[in-house]
């Protein structure tokens, strides 16, 4: 969602260092962008604008704004369209104070009523604008700027990481409910942000906000307190990986940099925890985890993908599990019984997964979370966490974190359960990664995106691990192609979709290995065939489907679990060219953001 960063001890340069950090946030949210800067001329500076950070450097170039403490933010709208007076940071009636905003003030209406009884201007629809009215009531009472600031978050409701600067005052305040905030430290600055790339390239060292506290930051340091003012004692983390990668190292895109970063990604993600030599499996983090008489897990969007993939494992092994849409899960909760409940979230941050995780928990249920980021929220509130080791991921459609997310959830299942499987799973695990190069460096994709490019739709097919595959490829051309694209089981297709299919609409077969599965899906391309469409096959060679083929996108013989990960990468480029040929926008594709702080 909104990107968020301030800053405060680099007097000549926090201008530079916000617009620095919105560049590296804009993946989070991109319809509009703005900064604020306050500090000792006595006066808060605002600039902002509709449309991509370009426009809001475009609009710097011709104004005078100065500070020497700052607050930027990158929006994706909820209340009220992208324009120049719903961007953030908002102003109070004076223009004493600015504020920014990530999450949404469920009871802001009420509040905004009663200020605009007592004559208070609004210039906004936004739901934030109450806050610096409500600071600006509070300060006219005589309160401190921080006094001040803790009053307003005192009235709210709802999700935020909130932040606030003032004339006058070379701080910056902020505080978070449900909605990530991080603070970074150095020896003489100090900074707040959404996420660590923000000011990744300015330090390594981070402490995480949890819900409830309240950060002060200015030139003599830096202090967290709770919401009754108490100083709260909070120890900084390094964080391990380098701002190098958070650029795009020569790659035209930050997805195709994360497409190829996957064999890498994917040893991290088994490194120490697959035996290199034997058939061994080992998560030290859950030596003392009995094993699961039943899993749930809960997730959206890619991350539901990886769970569905994670429950067949569950079940192969022979323990009951099943995977929920995290925004339905608290709508209608399943009977929770013992099991485990699994949350898969790359960001750790994702609304609508936190919310049902805390249902499980409320519930009695054990949690873990299966997540990309150290010290997320979903990392912090399970009572277990696996980490996938992705490193970070810029691109707003998820590419490594979907593999690491599979590779990640196999270990668990072979170090949690007994599985008939292991012994060539494992071996299949050990090899995924050079399996995975082996894609990237001969896959014909692109040629294959350009003969379809004027397709009407795309359809997608697979049976059993590959099932989830096809629903993977489809979200991925659909997101960054904007063309309509679905994903089948493939024993679906003649239940209905197959009235669809044309000679104008592709499907991609996922047909690998030569097992019962293979063989069936390679039935229903026939049936595809018939009807003359095209079929684009990802298949390993053994089920005979070139032969109805008409391209194929070749992945190495492997077992189907890792097969899966490897059809992945092929469907992952073969959305990548077609957006690349149709000239999307890639890495921020229309109407999306990377991490989903609102239910
Ligand atoms: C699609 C994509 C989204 C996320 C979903 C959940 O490419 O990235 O569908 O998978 O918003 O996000 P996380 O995994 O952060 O919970």
């Amino acid at each position: 969602m909104c990107g968020i960063i301030g800053c405060v001890g680099r007097p000549n340069e926090t201008l530079e260092t916000l617009i620095h950090g919105l560049s590296k946030l804009e993946y989070r949210g991109y319809d509009s962008a703005g900064v604020a800067l306050a500090g000792r001329d006595g006066a808060v500076d605002i600039e902002k604008r509709a449309g991509k950070l370009e426009n809001l450097r475009g609009a710097l170039e011709n104004v005078e704004i100065e500070g020497t403490v700052g607050i930027g933010h990158t929006r994706w709208s909820t209340h009220g369209p992208p324009t120049d007076r719903n961007a953030h940071p908002h102003p109070d009636c004076d223009g004493d104070v600015a504020v920014l905003h990530n999450g949404i003030i469920e009871n802001f209406q009420t509040i905004r009523d009663e200020l605009v009884a007592s004559s208070h201007e609004f210039r906004s629809d936004t739901d934030t604008e109450v806050v610096p009215h409500l600071i600006e009531e509070a300060l006219d009472d005589g309160a401190t700027p921080e006094a001040a600031f803790r009053e307003a978050i005192s009235r709210i409701g709802g999700s935020y990481a909130i932040a606030a600067v003032f004339a006058d005052t070379e701080a910056v305040f902020c505080a978070r409910q449900d909605s990530p905030l991080v603070l970074g430290l150095n020896d003489d600055a100090y900074y707040l942000a959404s996420d660590v790339p923000a000011f990744r390239d300015y330090t390594d060292t981070v402490v995480y906000m949890e819900d409830g506290e309240f950060a002060r930051l200015d030139s003599n340091g830096w202090a967290v307190t709770d919401a009754s003012g108490e100083p709260v004692e909070k120890d900084p983390h390094v964080v391990e990986w380098d701002a190098e990668e958070t650029g795009k190292s020569g790659y035209d895109h930050y997805m195709l940099k994360e497409i190829h970063e996957q064999p890498r990604a994917l040893r991290e993600c088994l490194r120490g925890r697959v035996d290199e030599l034997g058939d061994h499996v080992e998560l030290e983090e859950f030596a003392g985890l009995a094993p699961p008489t039943s899993v749930q897990f809960v997730a959206c969007g890619t991350s539901y993908h990886a769970a569905l993939y994670g429950a067949q494992l569950f079940r192969e092994a022979g323990v009951p599990a099943q995977a929920f849409l995290a925004s339905e899960y608290r709508t209608s909760p399943p009977p929770i019984g013992s099991s485990l409940v699994i949350g898969v979230t790359q960001s750790g941050e994702t609304a609508d997964t936190l919310s049902a995780l805390r249902e499980a928990s409320r519930r009695g249920a054990q949690t873990l979370a299966v997540t990309n980021v150290i010290g997320s929220s979903a990392a912090r509130e399970c009572d277990h966490a696996l980490y996938i080791r992705a490193g970070p991921e810029i691109g707003v459609a998820a590419s490594k974190t979907f593999a690491s997310q599979l590779a990640a959830l196999n270990v668990l299942a072979l170090a949690t359960t007994r599985s008939a499987e292991s012994r060539k799973a494992i071996g299949a695990l050990r090899d995924l990664p050079g399996a995975v190069q082996a894609v990237l460096d001969d896959s014909t994709s692109e040629s294959v995106a350009g003969e379809y490019i004027d397709a009407d739709a795309y359809f997608f097919i697979g049976r059993g691990y590959q099932y989830p595959t096809a629903l993977e490829g489809a979200l991925k051309m659909k997101e960054i192609t904007y063309k309509h694209a679905e994903g089948f089981a493939a024993g679906e297709l003649k239940h209905g979709p197959l009235a669809l299919v044309t000679q104008r609409t592709p499907v991609i077969a996922i047909a690998v290995g030569d097992d019962e599965a293979a063989k069936k899906t390679v039935g229903n391309i026939k049936e595809v065939e018939a009807r003359n469409a095209p079929v684009i096959a990802v298949t390993d060679g053994r089920s005979g489907v070139e032969r109805y083929a008409d391209h194929t996108l070749p992945v190495p013989e492997s077992h189907p679990r890792t097969a899966a990960v490897t059809a992945s990468v092929q469907l992952q480029l073969l959305a990548y060219h077609s957006a690349a040929q149709l000239g999307r926008s890639i890495d921020k594709p229309r109407n999306l953001a990377k991490s989903v702080t609102v239910e």
